[in-house]
């Protein structure tokens, strides 16, 4: 077949493995999710030294005529850094899988153990709406997820047991590592409160590390009825059933992790004007927003790459967006706030502080 618009076969070629190489984007998630799924990081971290291939196999829940795939699924995922292939100590010939950072991440007894949050994003409840996204582009549903399921995402959680019992422990899993990054190193957030509020915060994970590191604070987690209706508080934490879009109790600061990027514009301008109401009774009080600030110019390409991924993720299961610092200084202004302060210390994500005047951002 002839070259078109006059393209040298060897751009030719570099676009098609370009496209090859996204094509297969997902070839990757599925290799993850199956080394968690068989607990492959959990049993080279058991092992303690680089496990070889037979010695994997041999640990592994599988079929021995299955072998060969070991050994490919390992070679994907050590090319995608999630292995390495190290020499055992004594032996300069044998090689054997060893963990890295990343994989660190998914082994189940690490405290900050990320391995539920990824078997929920790829679980078939929240991949089938990707499927759905073109028809969605098309038709008058809410969401790609409302087009594949028939309901809304939060309405699906509160009817199926088994996705709000995942769902849940993802967030909670995410938000080990967040919390402590958090107190470690931004204490000051929470100096001089007597009281905090973590809408929309799951099975309270943020305000259990809170509570135990602030023992005067008195922490408050508001959930739907069906994320906090079995949970038992302690002496500074305590649970509320509620919808934060009806009423939102008050409090010195409200916290909101992973919560805004899940709602629309004018959503968010409706949530945040409840949580005005709800810390107006203290001229010091604000609201305490963990989400993503896209493209700050402070993160790399590939980090850029994750937060429009999430973007995506917010179209597809949710009404929401991850926004630039631009679109939520808006939100803020018309909410009817009027300062906010950004500590960009999570990763992708970061602490915006909001407060109703300028002179409460004294705390
Ligand atoms: C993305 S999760 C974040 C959970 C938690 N903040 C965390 O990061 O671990 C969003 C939370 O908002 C809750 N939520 C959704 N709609 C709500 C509503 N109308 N009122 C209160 N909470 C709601 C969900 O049940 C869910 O726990």
């Amino acid at each position: 077949m002839a070259l078109q618009y006059g393209q040298q076969s060897t751009e030719l070629l570099q676009a098609q493995a370009h496209v090859w190489n996204h094509m297969f984007n997902f070839v990757n998630s599925m290799s993850l999710k199956c080394a968690t799924q068989l607990g492959i990081p959990d049993i080279i971290h058991r092992h303690r030294k680089p496990i070889t291939l037979p010695e994997l196999v041999d640990a592994l829940p599988i079929k021995k005529a299955r072998a060969h795939g070991v050994y490919r699924l390992m070679r994907i995922l050590t090319h995608s850094g999630f292995f390495i292939l190290e020499n055992i100590s004594g032996d300069e010939e044998k090689k054997g899988y060893w963990l890295t950072p990343s994989s660190r991440l998914l082994v189940r007894d690490e405290p900050f153990c990320v391995a539920p949050l990824v078997l929920s994003v790829l679980d078939p409840i929240l991949t089938k709406p990707c499927h759905h996204l073109s028809e969605w582009f098309q038709n008058e549903n809410l969401t790609p997820f409302d087009t594949a399921h028939g309901k809304m995402f939060w309405e699906y959680a509160g009817q199926d047991p088994r996705l709000n019992h995942f769902f849940n422990e993802a967030m909670a899993s995410d938000t080990k590592l967040v919390t402590s990054v958090l107190i470690r190193e931004c204490k000051q957030v929470f100096e001089g409160l007597n009281s905090i509020l973590d809408v929309g915060g799951g099975t309270g994970t943020v305000c259990m590390a809170i509570s135990e590191a602030f023992p005067n604070l008195k922490c408050i987690v508001l959930d739907l009825p069906h994320v906090v209706a079995c949970l038992k508080g302690t002496k500074n934490l305590s649970y509320v059933a509620g919808d934060m879009f009806e009423h939102i109790p008050p409090a010195d600061a409200i916290i909101l992790k992973w919560v805004l990027h899940d709602w629309s514009d004018d959503e968010v301008v409706k949530i945040l004007k409840k949580c005005k109401d709800a810390i107006s009774g203290n001229d010091k009080g604000k609201v305490i927003i963990i989400d993503m600030i896209v493209d700050d110019g402070k993160v790399d390409d590939k980090a850029i790459e994750t937060q429009l991924f999430f973007d995506m993720e917010m179209m597809v299961h949710v009404t929401g967006r991850e926004r630039n610092e631009k679109e939520w200084a808006k939100l803020f202004h018309e909410a009817g706030f009027t300062y906010y302060k950004i500590t960009p210390v999570l990763g992708l994500r970061s602490v915006i502080e909001v407060y109703i005047n300028s002179i409460s951002k004294s705390y």
